[in-house]
């Protein structure tokens, strides 16, 4: 769902900025420190009441501020509706939409973004838990029944780590939690496994287009050897778990391995072509969003330009045109990024200075 209306509050170094992006491509351009990443934090903010950048809130309020807001008019259903975000230095989160209050879950399946800043990189060479929640990303959105598998799993395993480390294992306990354990999570990998099916092919076609020469492979793995069942790896386990005290093999060990022929993938290319790679990936996924949902995603495009060369810059900018998602793209230079649209793309132009917003 495109956001009409934005009004930041409290985030960075930005002066309240108010504003009415359009609903398919918003280019913000501004010197280094005017608060471009910090917009882009806003909005995905409102979506998921968190920053990409920090995990501590004191670091996304602005200095001297105890909370910060970020109010909106979203689209449903033909419909603007107000969205509101607002956290507090304490933790506490309180989201408004249409009147009603929100949960977290409820937040994210209203307003999905994809983001593409200097850290997703870490999509290809950062840790398997980036992985994990790029695939749960997906089917979260894909299947309503994900999140309480993913609850289920959580608590299993949360539980029979606890048995594991305090070592005093009652096995009438151990085996109430093995059964949930490995009942939510072979369901949680079978809706894993389908989704990276769905995303592979996606991925590969787009790939192609944005990286002519380079071909990689995308493979799943489940946090288990998958030729044996979750069940035979436990009972197998067992005695080494006792030993080290937590659940050895399973679903929270799950990764994506991208591969050049027989090289990992991160130890292969050079930083553009990781660029484009992750770029890939976050557009089969709003893709493969869009096919199931028929709604699109709002896209948050953090220093378009840097580490492309302008054939790709084009090209990845030819993509999000003809996707149909709202998009909010940063850049220093906006000419370097103007020339790539054509002429009827329905495009804002923004400026920032030292936190102050302007439409050019
Ligand atoms: N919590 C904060 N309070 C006030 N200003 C901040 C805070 N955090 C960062 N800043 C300042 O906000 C500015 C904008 O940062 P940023 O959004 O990263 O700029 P850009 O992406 O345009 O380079 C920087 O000058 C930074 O010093
Ligand atoms: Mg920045």
């Amino acid at each position: 769902m495109p956001v009409s209306y934005l009004k930041i509050s409290g985030v960075r170094n930005l002066q309240t900025p108010e504003f009415f992006p359009s609903s398919r491509i918003n280019i913000i351009s501004g010197a280094n420190g005017s608060g471009k990443t910090s917009i882009l934090e806003a909005i995905h903010f409102l979506s998921t009441t968190r920053s990409f950048r920090t995990h501590e809130i004191r670091h996304l309020l602005t200095q001297g501020q105890s909370s910060a807001l970020v109010f909106s008019r979203v689209h449903d259903n033909e419909q603007l509706r107000p969205l509101g975000v607002e956290k507090h230095l304490t933790g506490e989160i309180r989201v408004r939409f249409d009147g009603n209050s929100l949960d977290s879950a409820a937040l994210a399946s209203l307003l999905p973004v994809q983001v593409l800043y200097s850290g997703t990189f870490e999509l290809l060479d950062g840790s398997p838990s980036t992985r994990r929640q790029f695939i749960d990303w997906g089917c979260f959105h894909d299947d309503p029944i994900f999140i309480s598998l993913w609850r289920g799993f959580r608590r299993a395993l949360k539980q029979r780590n606890s048995l594991l480390k305090y070592g005093k294992i009652n096995p009438l306990q151990m085996q109430v939690w093995d059964s949930e354990f490995l009942s939510f999570g072979e369901k949680l990998t079978a809706h894993r496994r389908a989704y990276i099916d769905k995303l592979r092919p996606e991925f590969i076609r787009i790939l192609q287009i944005l990286l002519q020469d380079v071909e990689v492979e995308l493979g799943f793995y489940s946090g288990w050897d998958s030729k044996r069942s979750l069940e035979a790896v436990l009972a197998d386990q067992s005695a080494r778990e006792i030993q080290q005290g937590f659940t050895l093999s399973g679903p929270q060990r799950a990764d994506i391995r991208f591969r050049c022929g027989s090289v990992n993938a991160a130890d292969r290319l050079s930083r553009g072509q990781k660029k484009l790679v992750v770029s890939a990936l976050r557009l089969a996924q709003g893709l493969v969003y869009r096919n199931e949902t028929n709604r699109p995603c709002i896209y948050l495009v953090d220093d378009l330009p840097s580490e492309l060369d302008e054939p790709h810059a084009r090209l990845f900018c030819q993509f999000l045109e003809q996707s149909q998602d709202q998009c909010f793209i940063t850049c220093v230079e906006p000419d370097s990024i103007l020339k790539f649209w054509s002429p009827d793309t329905d495009l804002a132009l923004f400026h920032l200075d030292a936190g102050s917003l302007s439409i050019r």
